[in-house]
């Protein structure tokens, strides 16, 4: 056999890289690239920026469509100098799913589900752990709900680097053991999200370790774009019509945004860009109460709760970003509660197949509402993402028992 025959061109060849610079997302501040960076000067989240002129000289999307399919694929517009930096997991692209019961039959799902760890943390976190091992961090800590503490990790556990991850005591149980089994020391704290934040902050600016909260640092969100660019490839360079995201720290919403920026400079979109639903639980909408109130940051939601503890992020730093999208999009945001949410994921299970996260089926049930609103016309291409695999949350009891000794009446099975 080939001995090679396995190889991931993608992660062997060293290819050409075009960041330039980053900057402020709030003043335009330029910032050097190939440096560890933070927060702004201004304190908020900075923007990997690229030669797209020069890559527009040097690659086509043809070049592109001819590699692997896996995140990889897309390095020229990625961060990543070196190709051995790579802590791969075998990040795959995901699948777009039909599910034309639950949904309707212009509805697709992109099922993140599949990668790395069960969630798309393992877009963001490959990325901004990659770009950590390459700058010499050696000891991170991260505030989360669960699924981007366990990418980080599983990535840093690969490459060496020591994780400290502090998550809300009501974070899934299964979240926290995969993040202790995969190497983190990882605590449950008495708080949300933002108070895990609050101590993780504390000890970064005591140099105990490098901050990894949401748009903290710069690299996450460009792997999370990577979402957008898979999405245009898949769809043969046409965007669609709506786009629904479960937005808590809304890394992924504000990522695709800037790919199709990217990609429409590349000219290899056209100017159509989809509109895009930011979709939060009704316990914890603080995006969608900016949002109808017309504002442009977001004010802390208290007593945050719902099922969906992916979504539960009572403050977004990047909060300015997403509403801005949103608003260039003509999207909105939407809240829907907990009980649409379940009654979604068993939709979903039960007629087309689907196993959604509630963070799917939060985004499910906000799309059959925009569509009896008259929001969204059922005609309209729609991709909603599920972030998850539906198998790391509990699930409903399913208790039938069979005595197989005694008398079995198989007309009743
Ligand atoms: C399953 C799931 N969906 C959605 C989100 C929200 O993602 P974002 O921070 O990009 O808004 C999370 C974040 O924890 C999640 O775990």
């Amino acid at each position: 056999m080939n001995r090679n025959h396995f190889v991931n061109h993608n992660l062997s060849e060293d290819r050409q890289t075009f960041v330039t610079h980053l900057e402020c997302s709030l003043t335009g501040e330029r910032y050097e690239a190939d440096q560890l960076h933070r927060l702004s000067w201004a304190g908020r989240p900075l923007l990997v920026r690229y030669d797209l002129d020069g890559l527009k000289q040097s690659i086509q999307r043809q070049t592109i469509e001819a590699r692997e399919t896996d995140l990889w694929r897309w390095r020229e517009l990625l961060p990543v100098r070196k190709t051995q930096s790579i802590v791969s997991l075998g990040e795959i692209e995901t699948p777009l799913i039909p599910i034309p019961r639950s949904g309707g039959r212009n509805v697709l799902v992109k099922d993140e589900g599949r990668l790395p760890t069960g969630s798309f943390k393992a877009r963001g976190l490959v990325m901004a752990v990659t770009m950590a091992r390459e700058l010499g961090v050696t000891r991170i800590a991260m505030p989360t709900n669960g699924n981007a503490g366990a990418a980080l990790a599983a990535y840093a556990s690969r490459c060496g680097i020591e994780t400290v991850v502090l998550c809300p005591e009501e974070t899934p149980e299964v979240n926290v053991r995969e993040i202790a089994q995969q190497g983190a020391r990882v605590w449950r704290v008495n708080g949300q999200i933002d108070e895990c934040g609050a101590i993780v902050g504390k000890g970064a600016a005591e140099g105990l370790w490098f901050d990894f909260s949401t748009l903290k640092e710069p690299y996450r969100i460009e792997g999370k774009k990577t979402m957008g660019l898979e999405l245009a490839a898949q769809l043969e360079w046409e965007l669609p019509d709506a786009i629904f995201y479960p937005t808590g720290g809304g890394t992924g919403l504000i990522g695709m945004w800037k790919a199709f920026d990217e990609l429409e400079r590349l000219g290899w979109i056209g100017s159509k860009r989809p509109r895009m639903y930011a979709v939060q639980a009704a316990g914890c909408a603080p995006i969608v109460r900016a949002f109808d109130a017309g504002v442009e940051f977001a004010e802390r939601w208290e007593d945050a709760a719902t099922v969906a503890a992916g979504i539960r992020v009572p403050k977004a730093v990047g909060d300015f970003l997403i509403l801005r999208a949103v608003r260039e999009s003509g999207g909105r945001a939407l809240a829907v509660g907990d009980p649409a949410i379940l009654a979604a994921v068993d939709e979903a299970a039960r007629k087309d197949g689907l196993l959604l996260c509630p963070e799917g089926g939060a985004v499910l049930a906000a799309y059959n509402q925009a569509v009896r609103d008259g929001i969204v016309d059922a005609e309209e291409r729609a991709v909603l993402f599920n972030c998850a695999t539906g198998l790391k949350y509990p699930l409903p009891p399913a208790d039938n028992w069979l005595d197989r000794n005694g008398a079995i009446d198989l007309t009743q099975l």
